[in-house]
């Protein structure tokens, strides 16, 4: 078991709690130090990073054996690699000698991996293959067998996605994952012969807590106000854009699903006039194709909607527009790092791969209509919330997520444009991190769902 640092009451200036959720005054706020603090930082690193799954990449990033990325999870370098017998791992990325990062290259191909250092290298399925000058060293294979590479202690796969954990003693992936496998299912059966990344990664920096990146991603109430420009392109090319019957899901265990039926068209599922005449026979066919090998009742419920998946506490899904898969690094308490790969039919013609880039780049791609303008509110948000972290007046330095607790309380669904996604994110990391909360009364437990898509094992 991973070491974990002891909890300690850290929490809003004098220990007070950090979340603050009322049922009767329909209540939920952060404490915005939450963001903030590099201390509470650390405790996330130790008491989240350190002993929870994490998403480390996809299998089809490795397409030969041999095939390497290099990755930071939690602050720990790792070589994500697929060995000569053709098997997936995950390494520490540091020499066994001596620490040194082993592997200094971000991907590639190799049969070995040698240190720069004192030039021990390593094979791509960890053992120790070759030091310089080993006559100085015992001549005993137990000792050559003890410098292998070592192995991150856990890594499952989902529907492909390859998941780590720093903690040999984490449930298993699926008791993890919960609920939200499901929905990384339905996204992995959209192409009859599977899915695949694309090579290259959007690798982009931000300047903001990486909850902020959650809390966007969980977020449809900003999608009008904040890409308005974006909004009206649809609108002038014909499509109209509209918040209503969208929904968002407490996957349980810090997971959380927003489901969107008239967020906007998606590639071979919701055909809109910017897609052209090609693709909207291509998405007629497509829809057959997908009833006749799943059934009517899957494909619909794989098509008709478009879904923002999050997985606690690093993966976002977004089976929105185009295919993207994201990954949250954590740096620090006011910077992240963000990896974006797009996620493509195994087997589609050309011209629809091209479409589907082109969707992605105009929309969540870093230089899109979307994301630099959900880049700019969390760093916003970052910049912002230093103007009230004042203990000499707390009770300013609060973050309101109270948008639909009332609709919630009559034990309606959450609407997308609700923050009740947030709040079950909120809930879920403070149990987690071990900080103060303020709670009185209780959440609606079984809201009654009128969404189109209710989550199954609700
Ligand atoms: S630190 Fe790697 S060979 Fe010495
Ligand atoms: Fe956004």
């Amino acid at each position: 078991m991973v070491q974990q640092t002891p909890v300690r009451p850290l929490g809003a200036p004098g220990g007070g709690a950090l979340i603050d959720e009322d049922w009767e005054a329909l209540r939920f706020r952060v404490h915005r130090s939450a963001y903030r603090e590099p201390e509470l930082f650390q405790q996330e690193i130790d008491r989240i990073w350190n002993h929870t799954w994490l998403y480390l990449g996809h299998e089809t990033e490795l397409p030969r054996p041999g095939d390497f990325k290099t990755r930071t999870l939690g602050g720990r370098p790792l070589i994500f690699c697929r060995d000569s017998d053709g098997e997936v791992r995950a390494f520490f990325n540091s020499c066994t000698h001596r620490g040194t990062v082993l592997c200094r290259h971000s991907e590639g191909n190799t049969k070995f991996f040698q240190c720069f250092y004192h030039a021990w290298a390593f094979s791509n399925s960890g053992e120790l293959a070759a030091l310089p000058g080993d006559d100085a060293y015992p001549d005993d294979p137990g000792f050559r067998a003890s410098m292998a590479l070592r192995q991150v202690p856990r890594l499952q796969i989902h529907e492909g996605f390859v998941f780590v954990a720093f903690d040999p003693d984490v449930p298993d992936l699926l008791t993890h994952l919960g609920a939200a496998a499901h929905y990384m299912s339905l996204t992995a059966k959209i192409g009859p012969h599977g899915l695949t990344t694309l090579p290259g990664v959007q690798l982009y920096s931000v300047k903001g807590n990486w909850k902020l990146a959650v809390e966007n991603a969980m977020d449809g109430y900003h999608f009008a106000p904040t890409h308005n420009t974006f909004v009206g392109y649809l609108r002038e090319t014909g499509f109209a854009v509209t918040d209503d019957d969208q929904y968002a899901y407490d996957l349980g265990g810090g997971h959380g699903l927003l489901v969107l039926t008239g967020h906007n068209g998606r590639i071979g599922m919701v055909w809109e006039p910017r897609f052209g005449d090609e693709e909207k026979a291509r998405t007629t066919a497509k829809r057959q194709e997908m009833e006749s090998r799943l059934g009517t009742e899957l494909a619909g419920e794989i098509a008709d909607a478009s879904r923002i998946l999050f997985v606690f506490p690093n993966l976002l899904l977004f089976d929105l527009e185009a295919l993207t898969i994201r990954q949250l690094e954590p740096v620090a308490a006011d910077r992240t790092d963000v990896r974006a790969w797009q996620f493509v039919e195994v087997g589609e013609p050309e011209s629809v791969r091209a479409l589907r880039i082109k969707t992605m780049v105009s929309f969540v791609g870093p230089g899109g209509l979307a994301t630099p303008d959900d880049i700019e509110a969390y760093e916003a948000v970052q910049r912002g919330i230093v103007a009230t972290a004042n203990p000499a007046d707390p009770a300013h330095d609060w973050s309101d997520m109270s948008r639909g607790m009332a609709n919630e309380k009559q034990g309606n669904q959450g609407r997308s444009i609700d923050e009740g996604a947030m709040r079950s994110f909120w809930r879920h990391w403070a149990s987690v991190v071990g900080v103060p909360t303020s709670v009185a009364g209780a959440p609606p437990t079984v809201p009654s769902a009128t969404g189109p898509s209710r989550p199954k094992g609700e």
